[in-house]
């Protein structure tokens, strides 16, 4: 399904990319500098399709940071095992990657599977937004990115379901990673259980600040080992038989679009209402991609 967007200053070609989500943006150069009306344009699309693509661009660090920037402030990367290097031009510029350079990863998340998550649910402002562009992808076209529309998993829920999380709110688990590495500060010892962990607290239905409507805001399931959420005011085993009943949904991927990416790919998506996984690849094959995050004004 394609349409054009015809605008005063400039115009660009929007494609659906599938009956849950996703828009690919064609005649769009993003390593220039746009126009507002351009830009209202794209952040339009994006709020209407969730997730937005732009394929075959050649952007350096700056452009991409200059492109994120037009939708919001871009907050530096998860800091949990990462630090911006002294003097580094674009700090805000977070590399995902399973190549290794003189014996250290240049980036983070290897090469494994990474299950299906909200960025930073575990933080108190989790960003509106996060960006992807892909540098290197393995040859073989594996380590696809998986989406899920949380607006469409909302509303396919059981009534019994949708009325037991009515006005909950969940606490997200800060301590681990989601492959279950402690985050920095936090040790074991003093980690006895899930309810003392430090993390923040959000509802489980969200409303959308801007497209007013409501999205299952539900994070992970595990990070590693460890239960990665619990329901506020529910006893635990009460909490947890709910959230494995809604997880075992989110597991049938009724609401899904994965993305096989593309060298010079960009990808934008909706931390609001969207959850996003990866596929594991090959070690033997490199990928490289740099992402931004930007922060959600509304919540500050
Ligand atoms: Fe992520």
């Amino acid at each position: 399904m394609s349409q054009s967007l015809k605008m005063k200053s400039s115009d660009f070609d929007v494609t659906t990319l599938s009956s849950h989500m996703g828009a690919e943006i064609c005649g769009v150069d993003m390593s220039r500098p746009l126009d507002a009306i351009t830009i209202d344009a794209i952040y339009q699309t994006w709020l209407s399709h969730n997730v937005i693509l732009f394929r075959n661009q050649k952007l350096f660090d700056r452009d991409l940071v200059r492109f994120s920037r037009y939708f919001g402030e871009l907050d530096l990367g998860p800091t949990m095992a990462w630090q911006p290097e002294e003097g580094q031009e674009h700090p805000e510029i977070y590399v995902i990657s399973n190549v290794m350079k003189d014996g250290n990863a240049i980036g983070f998340l290897g090469d494994t599977e990474v299950d299906w998550h909200t960025d930073l649910c575990h933080s108190d402002l989790p960003p509106k937004a996060t960006t992807l562009y892909a540098v290197e992808i393995p040859t073989d076209g594996s380590g696809d990115t998986g989406y899920m529309n949380m607006y469409g998993v909302l509303e396919a829920l059981p009534q019994a379901i949708r009325k037991a999380i009515n006005g909950r709110e969940l606490k997200h688990e800060d301590a681990h990673t989601l492959q279950g590495e402690l985050r920095h500060g936090v040790s074991e010892e003093k980690l006895r259980s899930l309810e003392e962990a430090p993390g923040p607290v959000h509802p489980m239905v969200r409303t959308h600040p801007e497209t007013g409507r409501k999205a299952l805001y539900i994070g992970r399931q595990y990070n590693g080992d460890h239960r990665a959420a619990y329901i506020i005011g529910m006893p635990r085993d009460e909490s947890d038989a709910l959230l494995d009943e809604i997880w075992t949904i989110i597991r049938y991927e009724k609401c899904t679009w994965y993305h096989k990416w593309q060298v010079g790919d960009f990808l934008m998506w909706d931390n609001r209402c969207v959850m996003h996984r990866r596929g594991s690849f090959s070690s033997k094959m490199r990928r490289i991609m740099h992402r931004t995050q930007i922060r959600d004004a509304s919540l500050t």
